[in-house]
């Protein structure tokens, strides 16, 4: 595989900063949204897995999963986390805005912490094509910054773009039916604010 530096980039965070654990935000969607019986006969897409600790979350608790990321080093540390745990799924190296998931048909899309590593229009871009893709009642949680977000007021590395919420209502108009929450949690006494938007579809 050719290198190129956002590659480089990603897969250094995948080798040594993912997330072991799945994010609590998306532990209470699924559980909140999808009994047992139902999570058996569902397949879902971690769009931009990272190292896979979403991923296997899904996987764990009966869902078909394919998990699709930039990052060479986090499909493979996500395989082998599958491997590791006796999972199985499907890991794929794909650009957002070129996902492809053949005759796929899904019942769970989950992207956490990824379009803020991109820009809006590979944002609508990859929308776009994912609706090839969504079974009916199919639904999305997407975790993402706020411009207002500390990471990207402060200019961190690796953080693209924050959305604001005219981005935000722009962006998801592909869906029938969505739902825009605000997720904040702040650190150092109110010092460092963490700013996101969950973005919740139905389709
Ligand atoms: C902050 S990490 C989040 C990873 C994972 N979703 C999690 O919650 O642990 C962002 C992920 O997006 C991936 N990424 C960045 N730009 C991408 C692109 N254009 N297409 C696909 N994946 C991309 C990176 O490789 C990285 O694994």
């Amino acid at each position: 595989m050719m290198s190129d530096p956002e590659r480089d980039a990603w897969n250094g965070w995948n080798a040594e900063r993912a997330p072991r654990y799945p994010h609590q935000k998306v532990v209470q969607f699924v559980f909140r949204n999808f009994d047992e019986p139902r999570r058996r006969h569902s397949s879902a897409l971690d769009l931009g897995c990272g190292s896979g600790a979403n991923s296997a979350f899904l996987a764990e608790n009966g869902f078909s999963v394919v998990s699709t990321d930039l990052s060479d080093v986090g499909v493979a540390r996500t395989r082998q986390l599958f491997r590791d745990r006796g999972l199985e799924g499907l890991q794929l190296v794909q650009r957002l805005d070129e996902t492809d998931l053949g005759n796929a048909k899904l019942d769970l899309i989950i992207s956490v912490g990824v379009f803020d590593c991109v820009t809006p229009d590979v944002v609508r871009r990859t929308l776009e094509r994912l609706t090839q893709y969504l079974a009916p009642g199919c639904l999305g949680f997407f975790l993402f910054a706020h411009s207002r977000d500390f990471r990207i007021t402060g200019r961190v590395p690796l953080l693209e773009h924050g959305y604001s919420r005219a981005e935000v209502d722009s962006l998801f108009r592909t869906f029938p039916e969505f739902e825009v929450d605000e997720y904040i949690s702040t650190y150092q006494s109110n010092q460092i604010v963490q700013h996101e938007w969950i973005v919740t579809t139905q389709s």
